[in-house]
């Protein structure tokens, strides 16, 4: 019979690793949580503290520390592991030392059979997620990288905020490298279903569309603001990583702009990059293509430009 229980594994449990396993529980998404570190104290120290607050769970969920082996017959294998940013360092400064960390894991994952779906989250997540996928050997569909997720959600935080209308009801993307190239796609941008230009001059006695670029530059540098402020983010990207989670493991057919890869979508191939997505439970089941206008396009080449820069230096 088919085993039923899902088990999502884990790697690297840091701030963003332990804030979703967290998230995982709260929003009880898995029935199964291992989790791999190489610091074993912390990982167990966070599983006991976890196990603590099953009482107050919406549902059951068995949560260990475990090693390699567990990703076999594993659903989902979370990779968070990884050096961050300092102040002042880019997401594409990680690119070597993270790429190096990566070839060990996935290597060590895949002697293990796994034959599940691998969401990415370290920096430089772009790289990352196509390292990841030439590691592994799997189909593209089963490597999802967080790509622009966070910004995504930064962008309709801050348009809800300036609106003063519930992020939830305003639809806007980032695409792009998820770092300093990243573009707002305001062509396609809307508040409940009205574009945000024809919005804005529905109100000009209180909005004007000066206000969306400082509002994107916001989005884009937000991690830094953070960064100098607690030293890494956490909360908001382990809440899309566990958004993510669950459009697989319930078969949601749902829409996030994720790192994928292109091929001849937006006239790229070769590459991973943020872009809007279907995700299920096979993982990416479809590209959507967004009628980019002539500027977003060529934002858009240069960002795929700087990824690609970016892996061809870690290849080399
Ligand atoms: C973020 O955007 C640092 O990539 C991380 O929060």
């Amino acid at each position: 019979m088919m085993n039923m229980r899902n088990r999502v594994v884990i790697i690297g449990n840091g701030a963003v690793g332990s804030s979703y396993a967290y998230g995982l529980l709260n929003q009880g998404v898995a029935d199964e949580l291992v989790i791999i570190d190489l610091d074993k104290d912390k990982a167990e120290g966070d599983v006991m503290d976890l196990n603590h607050g099953l009482a107050f769970a919406p549902s059951s969920m068995q949560i260990r520390t475990g090693d390699y082996r567990d990703c076999e017959g594993a659903d989902i294998v979370v990779i968070t592991a990884g050096a961050n940013q300092k102040p002042g360092e880019t997401r594409l400064d990680l690119a070597m030392k993270n790429t190096e960390v990566f070839k060990s894991i996935v290597d060590q994952v895949m002697s293990h059979s796994f034959d599940g779906i691998f969401i990415v989250a370290t920096n430089p997540v772009d790289v990352l997620s196509y390292m990841t996928w030439k590691f592994s050997g799997l189909s593209s569909e089963r490597v999802i990288g967080s790509g622009t997720i966070l910004d995504t959600a930064r962008l309709r935080y801050q348009l809800g905020d300036y609106f003063r209308i519930d992020a939830r009801n305003v639809h806007a993307y980032i695409i792009g490298e998820h770092g300093d190239s990243e573009l707002p796609v305001w062509s396609h941008a809307n508040v409940g279903g009205i574009p945000v230009d024809q919005y804005i001059s529905m109100h000009t006695e209180r909005y004007d569309e000066k206000d969306l670029e400082p509002i994107f530059h916001k989005v884009r540098d937000a991690a830094y603001h953070i960064i100098e402020r607690k030293g890494a983010t956490h909360y908001g990207i382990a809440m899309g990583l566990v958004r993510l989670t669950k459009a697989v493991l319930r078969n949601e057919d749902a829409l996030f702009t994720v790192s994928v890869l292109l091929e001849g979508q937006y006239d790229e191939e070769d590459v991973y990059v943020g872009v809007p997505a279907i995700i299920n439970r096979n993982g990416v089941r479809e590209i959507v293509e967004l009628n980019l206008r002539q500027d977003e396009k060529d934002l858009f080449k240069k960002s795929v430009s700087v990824v690609k820069d970016a892996v061809e230096r870690v290849k080399h």
